[in-house]
């Protein structure tokens, strides 16, 4: 049987501390400030943002929703992202992935002013990062590392795999384990052989998106499994990258999907903004 990792009791219990933060910088007369920028109608991501706007919330983060119709021009998505660049209440600006396709992430991404970009996809921030200094993690990868460090293995010289080689998860959690000196294998659709490495794992992360991919017959006996996956089923039901049933028996720790990754994603986020407040108190800009 395994430990099954909670991203909702972990995430609580990190919520608690930056509540207690937000209070602190309160009494020090900074109050802590998110903005976050939806583009259109996409079903899942009015739910993202729904759960941040709620974590703001829970934590004492003011928070700003902009929701923009479908047909928003680049100019007026950049007029806004400029706007909110240069808003002293805003620590950080969030502009919700993926945006309609006749408008580029990247260069809005780019807009977004380095020292406010809580999401860590700036340029500056990714470099930063693959140096090992950087003032921001991104938040699905930093939220993974916490539940890996629950499960009380140490990564220090284990076999880590990574199904998934995304700008969002896959790449910089690979960074991530990297720098807490694990060896790491990247896998992605083309890699050959694909069980024969993921059953070598000691720490198997699975980003997928294809519901159930991961197989018990992929994975080493008491190895740490990690869910990204936010798939649905052959009924219509909430599901992960790996086959929970399957797979639960032989690990060591899994992640739950719901309550596994996702909770944690949140809660990362709200401590980026948090580590944006204390810079933007002690003047220190771009
Ligand atoms: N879409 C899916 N995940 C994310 C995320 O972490 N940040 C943003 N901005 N968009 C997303």
């Amino acid at each position: 049987m395994a430990k099954i990792l909670s991203g909702k009791t972990v995430s609580q219990r990190i919520k608690d501390e930056l509540k207690n933060e937000t209070a602190e910088l309160k009494s020090r007369g900074k109050t802590t400030g998110l903005a976050v920028v939806l583009v259109g109608d996409d079903s899942a991501s009015k739910v993202y943002v729904r759960n941040k706007e709620k974590a703001c919330e829970d934590v004492g983060i003011y928070s700003e929703m902009h929701k923009l119709p479908e047909e928003t021009t680049e100019r007026e998505l950049l007029d806004l992202v400029d706007k909110l660049n240069n808003d002293d209440k805003i620590d950080g600006v969030l502009v919700q992935l993926p945006l309609p396709a006749h408008l580029d992430d990247s260069v809005i991404i780019n807009n977004i002013r380095p020292d406010k970009d809580v999401d860590a996809f700036h340029p500056v921030n990714v470099g930063k990062i693959m140096i090992g200094d950087y003032d921001f993690l991104p938040c699905t990868p930093a939220g993974i590392m916490e539940l890996i460090h629950e499960s009380g293995v140490s990564v220090d010289g284990k076999n880590c795999v990574v199904i998934g080689r995304s700008n969002i998860v896959g790449k910089p959690m690979s960074m991530l384990l990297l720098h807490e000196n694990g060896t790491v294998t990247t896998c992605h659709s083309h890699t050959q052989d694909l069980a024969e490495i993921t059953k070598r794992a000691d720490i198997l992360v699975a980003a997928v998106g294809i519901a159930k991919f991961v197989k018990a017959d992929m994975v080493k006996p008491g190895a740490v499994v990690i869910d990204v996956g936010m798939d649905r089923d052959e009924n219509g039901k909430l599901c992960g990258d790996v086959d929970f049933d399957e797979v639960e028996p032989i690990a060591g720790a899994i992640t739950p999907v719901p309550g596994g990754v996702g909770p944690m994603t949140v809660t990362m986020l709200m401590r980026n903004t948090i580590t944006a407040s204390k810079k933007h108190m002690m003047g220190s800009g771009n």
